[in-house]
């Protein structure tokens, strides 16, 4: 079990590199990009869903260079922690660097993993969430399981992936420029998103809101559900 108020994880012998390759190829992805991913308006919103409380031990999958880590670290108070989850030894390494300036670093530990098989202990989180991963992660059952085992009673999910197909994403030009074409077609993306939602209610979590929905203001596929609390029974 990681105590993240003890050490981090800086192991960069990471066998199941992420799908952009080396870590020249991930800088020449996220590095022009840094503005984007340090913060921004849809992670922001999603920490504000995920409503943080004093104490509470969260988890960001798919952490990429903090921007949600950050600002969730702000609202756990000293007893608190989020735990980064990164599998890019590049976006690691930068989550590091940015944790060594940060007024909050006791509260944050960077860990490699992925999604599918989380390097944390049963029952340790009360909340966990992932912004613009899910399109990442090759075993979405897998992940659901692995959510299912991290979270405590009570726990809280918040996935959120942006819908740059969607034409009135403000980034919509420049994303299918960037990609050459859409990612796929919209009827495909809501059924993926209700199939993920029935896989939540399958691994016996409850509330599951499966749906193509707004967030900042973008158009994003989303997935709310929670798990039954002590004072539910
Ligand atoms: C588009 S970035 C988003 C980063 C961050 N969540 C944000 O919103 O700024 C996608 C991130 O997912 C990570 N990733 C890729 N495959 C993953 C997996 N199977 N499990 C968890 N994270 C994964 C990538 O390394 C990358 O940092």
């Amino acid at each position: 079990m990681h105590d993240p108020h003890d050490h981090d994880d800086h192991h960069e012998h990471d066998h199941r590199m992420h799908q952009d390759g080396t870590t020249w190829q991930a800088m020449r992805t996220y590095l022009p990009r840094i503005r984007e991913f340090w913060s921004n308006d849809v992670n922001s919103a999603v920490v504000d869903l995920v409503a943080p409380d004093e104490g509470e031990t969260l988890l960001d999958i798919g952490a990429g260079m903090g921007a949600a880590t950050f600002d969730a670290a702000k609202r756990v108070g000293r007893k608190g922690s989020v735990i980064a989850i990164e599998p890019t030894p590049f976006m690691r390494r930068v989550l590091g660097i940015r944790k060594l300036g940060n007024r909050n670093r006791s509260r944050v530990a960077a860990l490699n993993g992925r999604a599918e098989e989380l390097p944390v202990g049963t029952d340790m989180v009360s909340a966990a969430w992932a912004v613009n991963v899910l399109h990442h992660v090759s075993d979405l059952d897998a992940a659901v399981i692995e959510l299912r085992r991290v979270l405590a009673p009570g726990g809280r999910v918040v996935l959120v992936d942006e819908d740059f197909d969607e034409p009135d994403h403000p980034r919509y030009e420049e994303m299918k420029a960037r990609h050459g074409q859409k990612h796929g077609d919209h009827e495909h993306l809501m059924i993926a998103i209700d199939e993920l939602g029935e896989s939540f209610t399958a691994a016996g979590f409850r509330d599951v809101a499966a749906r193509l929905d707004r967030v900042a203001g973008v158009p994003v596929r989303m997935l709310t559900a929670n798990l039954l609390g002590p004072s539910d029974a």
